[in-house]
């Protein structure tokens, strides 16, 4: 997507080889006509996957799985995190680890929210090693749901996360695929 890319080329911040500080259209500012955009983007990518719901997870993500969900004409159900977690019988809990921030989270989904008939679209801002993903994908599976693909707006190509989700045979499409971050600049694929 051009001007997706020649957005994160103005406004991107290449914090070292690893870190693309997007603060200024994903991460703490939202663009809403370019927002709307990718929204559009994605529908039309899986508009003959019969998709019945969008998941994605708090926050970052929302704002574009929102557009992707209005476009589409379907609910969105934002993944949830919490600091800690009782056994929730109500919802489907995972463990995620984040290596860049050295944390552990717990994401959750009610039960309430997706089921065995769905057909799920998995939206997205960034992947990197994917551990966020894997969580989500792992309460699709346990709620019986069918997950018709990924769609995430930007793709760290030199992270294992997307790729790994490839040969799990699941569909990943990326808006913008990043190939390196060398000399300070953002190399796309
Ligand atoms: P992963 O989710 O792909 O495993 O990534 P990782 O654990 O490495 O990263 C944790 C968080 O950092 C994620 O946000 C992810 O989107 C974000 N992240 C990873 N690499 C980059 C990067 O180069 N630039 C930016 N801007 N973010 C990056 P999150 O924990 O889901 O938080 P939120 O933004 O949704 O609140
Ligand atoms: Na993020
Ligand atoms: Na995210």
């Amino acid at each position: 997507m051009e001007v997706l890319k020649q957005k994160i080329r103005e406004q991107g911040v290449v914090i070292s080889d690893n870190v693309l500080k997007l603060d200024a259209l994903l991460n703490h500012q939202i663009d809403p006509a370019l927002t709307m955009q990718m929204g559009r983007e994605f529908a039309a990518k899986f508009s003959e996957d019969g998709v019945t719901r969008i998941i994605t997870v708090e926050s970052s993500g929302i704002p574009v799985a929102f557009a992707t969900a209005a476009e589409m004409g379907v609910p969105l159900v934002f993944a949830r995190r919490k600091k800690t977690l009782l056994a929730d019988p109500d919802a489907y809990c995972e463990r995620v680890p984040s290596f860049t921030k050295g944390i552990v989270t717990d994401i959750m989904v009610s039960r309430e929210f997706i089921g065995p008939e769905d057909r799920i679209l998995f939206i997205d801002d960034i992947i990197a090693n994917g551990d966020a993903a894997k969580g989500v994908i792992k309460i699709i599976e346990r709620s019986g749901a069918e997950l018709v693909g990924f769609g995430v707006v930007v793709e760290k190509c030199f992270q294992s996360g997307a790729s790994t989700l490839r040969e799990q045979g699941i569909r990943v499409e990326s808006l913008a695929k990043i190939k390196s971050l060398s000399d300070g600049k953002v190399h796309f694929d």
